[in-house]
């Protein structure tokens, strides 16, 4: 059973994003972390470190900025969700190689050429592809510019509900956590119907719940919606999902109201780079966005990193394969831990729960003075409970870090 839980913010104000049953913390919380940054560079007690981090903000702070770039280097960032084999060495020193020319140039105003690189690798027609500056400013765009009120089932990744011209456009459809947070796609579909929604998110897999519909369902599924304006699809993990991907990209032809996301932070390993794009057959919507895309929003270093895709391919499916296996890795391993639940994953995160008593935040905290670990807690998403962590793989040898970590923490 589904509840809505949360419409609207207070008035004029922002969503609320700490979960309901504790205090929450407000933008001062950063001011004071970041004056007190040395103070943070020496070890934090749990205490500090919750205070810190979660409640001004629904992300992860990144580990430099909490603890300065120096100290991150010594902690394995389980936070961030991106690919550790892509780009190789290679590019990396191409890229480093280049860095000098690059940064002294403007990047190209047109994106004819970066849109061809990435059509190339995705096999797909690169007129129907629009470039952002990250995921994020494509998610922002649409959410601004073409839709007005949006069904979003929760928890979610937060800039969906938080960016939005008027925050009472998103209707939040809260997933049950009796039933680890799955989203049933045909209730899902009825719900927003009788609210007389036209436009739809699916996150797959899933953010945080790392939840995957199959291809079948997915098609299935956007038969069923074609009376929606719009449904938007974020792909962001699916090329984790199977050494063959299930996504909808050389379905979208067959339907004119999908909006397909991709965030390439996550499948190219570049967060810092920004880079993330949107595909669809409907040309009136991608020319709608067009029309409020920045002029550079794609820097020289991303524009020429795209340059180095189609040659780099093979490599590609080669990193992401072995992800594949090290994420599964880590399930099974996670599995075998007492004490907490892990859900199934299609992405290269796990989701688990604490089944102890001890809450997310203690854990994390633990995790972090006493192991150098540090891992998502998501109590701080709209709709999650206080025992959720979030874990990305690293890598194999990273992740046997973690789980023994888990053993000692949890015995
Ligand atoms: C589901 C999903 N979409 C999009 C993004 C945004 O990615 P970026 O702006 O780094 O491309 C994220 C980031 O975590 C995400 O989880």
């Amino acid at each position: 059973m589904c509840t809505r839980i949360k419409k609207c913010p207070p008035e004029g104000g922002r969503y609320n994003t700490a979960p309901t049953n504790q205090p929450m913390l407000v933008s001062p919380v950063l001011q004071c972390y970041k004056k007190n940054m040395d103070k943070a560079a020496a070890a934090l007690s749990p205490a500090e470190f919750r205070r810190h981090l979660f409640y001004e903000t629904s992300h992860s702070p990144s580990l430099a900025e909490l603890v300065g770039y120096e100290k991150a280097k010594e902690i394995i960032d389980f936070c961030f969700i991106a690919n550790p084999y892509y780009p190789t060495p290679a590019m990396l020193r191409d890229l480093q190689d280049n860095f000098p020319n690059l940064i002294k140039s403007y990047p190209s105003s047109n994106p004819a050429s970066s849109q061809k690189h990435l059509a190339a690798v995705l096999h797909v027609n690169p007129d129907h592809l629009i470039i952002g500056n990250g995921a994020t400013e494509l998610i922002v765009l649409i959410n601004t510019t073409l839709i007005d009120r949006i069904a979003v089932p929760v928890p979610t990744f937060g800039e969906y509900i938080e960016k939005l011209k008027d925050q009472r456009d998103a209707e939040l459809y809260a997933l049950n956590p009796d039933e680890r947070y799955t989203l049933h796609l045909p209730h899902y579909l009825e719900w927003a119907r009788k609210r007389g929604l036209k436009s739809l998110l699916i996150i797959n897999p899933g953010n945080p719940t790392g939840q995957l519909f199959s291809l079948e369902e997915m098609t299935d599924f956007l038969s069923q919606a074609k009376d929606m304006e719009m449904v938007i699809v974020d792909e962001s993990f699916i090329d984790f999902a199977g050494e063959k991907i299930p996504s909808l990209l050389q379905d979208a032809g067959r339907f004119s109201n999908l909006l397909l996301i991709r965030s390439m932070s996550k499948h190219c390993g570049v967060p810092g780079l920004r880079l993330g794009y949107c595909y669809s057959e409907n040309l009136y919507m991608l020319n709608h966005m067009r029309q409020f895309i920045p002029t550079w929003n794609v820097n020289t270093l991303a524009q020429y990193f795209l340059s180095l895709l189609p040659a780099t391919d093979a490599d590609y499916h080669v990193g992401r394969k072995r992800l594949i296996g090290d994420v599964r890795w880590l399930y099974d391993s996670l599995k075998a831990i007492r004490g907490i639940d892990v859900y199934p994953t299609g992405a290269n995160f796990v989701l688990f729960k604490i089944e102890s008593g001890m809450t997310a935040a203690e854990l994390q905290g633990r995790l972090l003075s006493d192991h150098m670990l540090y891992v998502r807690d998501c109590s701080n998403k709209i709709g999650m409970d206080q025992f959720h962590i979030r874990v990305a793989s690293q890598g194999r040898e990273k992740d046997a870090k973690l789980v023994s970590a888990l053993q000692t923490l949890l015995r």
